[in-house]
């Protein structure tokens, strides 16, 4: 078993899962302003923080992606964020990619960036003390769209950062994001989703990756946001198992699942399916942002100082995922 794998298989295993808590400052500013928390450095820590401290860290959660600005933070009782972090058992992983820019050649898709200077980021990284990465490539969906060159331009990208991070002795999140906008049906979300993941693992291949130690991060199959052809979740769990055991080599260690703007509660409905029918052997777990984070957020809006009302609902959270993690979810659970 490779060292890689060995990190891949902690953060995943035993129905824990990711907090992605990676926003970057533009995307936690709009987070924050909807609840009426003006976002400065001091409160988006203070959010993060009184996460990472909870009880359910220890249970519940294997890896926690930090954003550049959050690793290099201190928290309160003096230690760095990665230290509070691996205090609990989890492990620190980075988003390193710079974000999405509009595609030359497609002006209505985007490529992501971030592969210049990042061998030294990564080493920089490690230092600090994480053990995984990742990047998110996004594709939106339209009649014309995903385009193939989208496809293969994201693809390439995150084959090139997948072969960085496993140089500097790290495991990549390799996070191709079908996006959910849209009045699509599940059955094209099925084909494009379908398609990407293939071009992925084409190029991930091409550039020599050890596929045992890499977490897939996909989409979940649902109809468009704006569809009138909802599908239930039953369907969604049979399509996104499908889609996954046709175009995800077994070496794949595990998938942790983005929520997407799902609600905490379809993230969660939908994962507890897809492990109760699971007939892989990948580990089908979460990487959640929103899913694990709204509730929590809302309430600790009210008062910023309240830790304990914060953490009881993130651990609630938590665990309902974790359940669904081992296909143990009901909705019972929900309400106690
Ligand atoms: P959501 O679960 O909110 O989609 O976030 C996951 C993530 O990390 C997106 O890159």
């Amino acid at each position: 078993m490779s060292e890689l794998n060995k990190i891949a298989l902690k953060i995943l295993s035993g129905g824990k899962g990711i907090l992605a808590a990676d926003e970057s400052n533009g995307t936690m500013t709009k987070r924050l302003d909807s609840v009426g928390v003006s976002s400065s450095p001091e409160n988006r820590l203070l959010f993060r923080e009184t996460l990472f401290s909870s009880n359910g860290m220890k249970k519940f959660i294997g890896g926690v992606i930090l954003y550049d600005e959050t690793i290099n933070q201190i928290s309160k009782s003096k230690k760095t964020i990665p230290e509070l972090i691996s205090a609990t058992g989890a492990i620190t992983g980075i988003k390193v990619d710079t974000g999405a820019i509009v595609l030359a050649g497609s002006a209505e898709e985007k490529i992501t960036e971030g592969l210049d200077g990042l061998r030294e980021r990564l080493q920089a990284y490690y230092k600090l003390g994480a053990r995984f990465t990742k990047w998110r490539g996004v594709y939106n969906i339209s009649d014309k769209y995903p385009s193939k060159l989208s496809i293969y331009s994201n693809a390439h990208a995150l084959a090139r950062y997948s072969a960085l991070v496993q140089e500097s002795g790290m495991v990549p999140i390799v996070e191709p994001e079908v996006l959910m906008d849209g009045n699509h049906s599940a059955e094209t979300c099925f084909n494009k989703t379908s398609e990407v993941i293939k071009k992925c693992f084409e190029e991930l291949i091409t550039h020599k990756i050890d596929l045992s130690g890499i977490i897939l991060k996909p989409n979940m199959i649902l109809a468009g946001t704006t569809s009138n052809k909802k599908i239930s979740s039953e369907e969604v769990a049979k399509l996104t198992l499908k889609c996954l055991k046709e175009n995800v080599p077994s070496d794949v260690p595990g998938i942790a699942f983005l929520s997407g703007g799902q609600t905490e509660v379809e993230a969660t409905e939908n994962l507890n399916l897809i492990n109760k029918y699971n007939d892989t052997k990948f580990i089908m777990t979460y990487s959640y942002g929103r899913a694990l984070q709204q509730s929590a957020l809302k309430f600790w809006s009210k008062d910023i100082t309240n830790m304990d009302g914060t953490q009881k609902i993130f651990n609630h959270r938590a665990n309902m995922c974790t359940l669904a993690a081992q296909g143990k979810w009901s909705a019972e659970l929900e309400e106690k």
